[in-house]
């Protein structure tokens, strides 16, 4: 088997250029304590070799080790910021398919489309990339409680692997505000939840102030390791391609941590040559949830406006103040990324194609077809184009929206109608052979 090569000095670092301050990489820290700033996992380490390094991770999905049938630490190389493997908590996360869609391309005005579907994680969400690597940490550091507030996929996650690490996890959510199946993993994994008369971004603030009164461990996606886990969703979509650059990767955006991790993988992979280019990022978020996709277009320059009252039933990506803001401007900026919106009827519309392909998905992943088809519509994205577009969360996890949009009950927000414009119906029937195969003729 190809050897790994040396370990990396990792440290923590202060993503705002004017600060850059440098801290331990056990330093329990959120933000920069000098500038407030966001955080990043930093290694220095001698060079390595990328056509190794690719060997390495290809010889390592034939070894049964836990560590190895991560999808996640198989690229331990590229996040070396633990000092010893036995922190790591894994439930196999990643391995998650790359997978083509005809039709669903089709109706992205597209040629062809590959979705890397998330959703086949163990939580049902690419939460868990991100999880196992912060959990981990959360371990090596001794910690024993461990919280989150969350849309509901995050708060699934954190919970199933702090039970599976036998940590405590304790779970913020905004009132009535996530899909049901989520609330029902986290109560199954054990979590201690707390629904809060709040939304999403009030319920972060609130969060980081009891965690340094009670000192618990926060696993929100400004953890700078749940970024570096996530990275992982890129090292593997390159792997599975045999390192083949798309020209775009399309993905929703929430709090923007995973664009955030996606352009920092992206850029690693390049300086360390697994890749000669980088894909084009594209991040959609729902209409009137959509703070980054207005800073975007006001040039992102200036003060980033907050969205007070963010309204979506794609609930994943209901947040109004992302935190992640300034690394995913960076990383749509020096990928020459851009940014679009979608309306909720766009969203419905895409997810019950992505269905129709035999595929789907949970609402929020289903932006980003929607926001393919916008793209290609307006000629940012060509029809011929190399696009994988990142399906971020499970059909299962909100069954109440498909049923609805089905049934022609689904409502936006603000009360409008939404059309099923692909609905599908179930037909009740009596009981009589004759009758039924007389409707089945039709
Ligand atoms: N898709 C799904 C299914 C999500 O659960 C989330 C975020 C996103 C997209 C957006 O990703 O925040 O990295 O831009 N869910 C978080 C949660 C906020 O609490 O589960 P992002």
């Amino acid at each position: 088997m190809a050897q790994a090569t040396q370990s990396a000095v990792a440290e923590l670092v202060c993503f705002e250029p004017s600060c850059r301050a440098r801290y331990a990489i056990t330093d329990v820290l959120y933000s920069c304590p000098k500038c407030g700033g966001l955080l990043e996992a930093n290694y220095d380490g001698p060079a390595q070799d990328p056509e190794q390094l690719k060997r390495l991770f290809r010889e390592r999905r034939m070894d049964n080790s836990p560590i190895n049938q991560s999808g996640v630490w198989r690229y331990r190389e590229l996040m070396p910021f633990l000092d010893d493997y036995k922190h790591v908590v894994t439930l196999r996360e990643g391995n998650t398919p790359l997978l083509n869609a005809p039709s669903a391309a089709k109706y992205g005005g597209l040629d062809a489309v590959v979705f890397k579907h998330q959703g086949f994680n163990p939580t049902g969400s690419f939460k868990d990339n991100g999880m196992t690597a912060g959990a981990s940490q959360a371990k090596r550091l001794g910690m024993t409680r461990v919280a989150c507030v969350s849309t509901g996929n995050t708060s699934a996650s954190m919970a199933a692997y702090a039970a599976s690490a036998g940590m405590e996890p304790l779970i913020f959510l905004p009132n009535g505000k996530i899909a049901f199946s989520k609330l029902a993993q986290a109560l199954e994994y054990g979590a201690k939840t707390l629904q809060v008369e709040a939304n999403f971004d009030q319920i972060l603030a609130l969060i980081r102030v009891l965690a340094e009164r009670l000192g618990i461990y926060l696993l929100n996606s400004m953890n700078p390791f749940r970024v570096e886990g996530q990275k992982a969703i890129m090292f593997e979509m390159l792997d599975q391609r045999d390192w083949k650059v798309p020209d775009w990767v399309v993905l929703p955006g929430g709090n923007l941590g995973n664009t955030s991790a996606f352009g920092k993988g992206l850029r690693e992979a390049k300086a360390l040559g697994l890749i000669d280019k980088l894909p084009r990022l594209a991040v959609i978020q729902a209409e009137h949830s959509a703070p980054f996709d207005e800073y975007w277009k006001r040039g992102g320059t200036g003060e980033f406006h907050a969205v007070t009252n963010p309204e979506t039933l794609a609930t994943a990506i209901r947040i109004g103040d992302p935190v992640s803001w300034p690394k995913a401007l960076h990383e749509v900026r020096t990928t020459n990324g851009t940014v679009e919106k979608v309306t909720e009827q766009e969203i419905a519309d895409a997810k019950a194609q992505i269905g129709l392909a035999g595929i789907g998905c949970e609402p929020a992943s289903a932006a980003t077809l929607a926001g393919i088809k916008k793209l290609v519509a307006q000629g940012v994205i060509d029809k011929g184009a190399d696009v994988v577009a990142v399906l971020t969360g499970n059909v299962m996890k909100d069954p109440d929206y498909i049923y609805k949009y089905h049934t022609g009950q689904l409502e936006a927000p603000d009360g409008t109608k939404i059309r099923g414009t692909f609905a599908n119906q179930a037909l009740v029937v009596p009981n009589d052979a004759d009758k039924i195969a007389e409707l089945l003729k039709k």
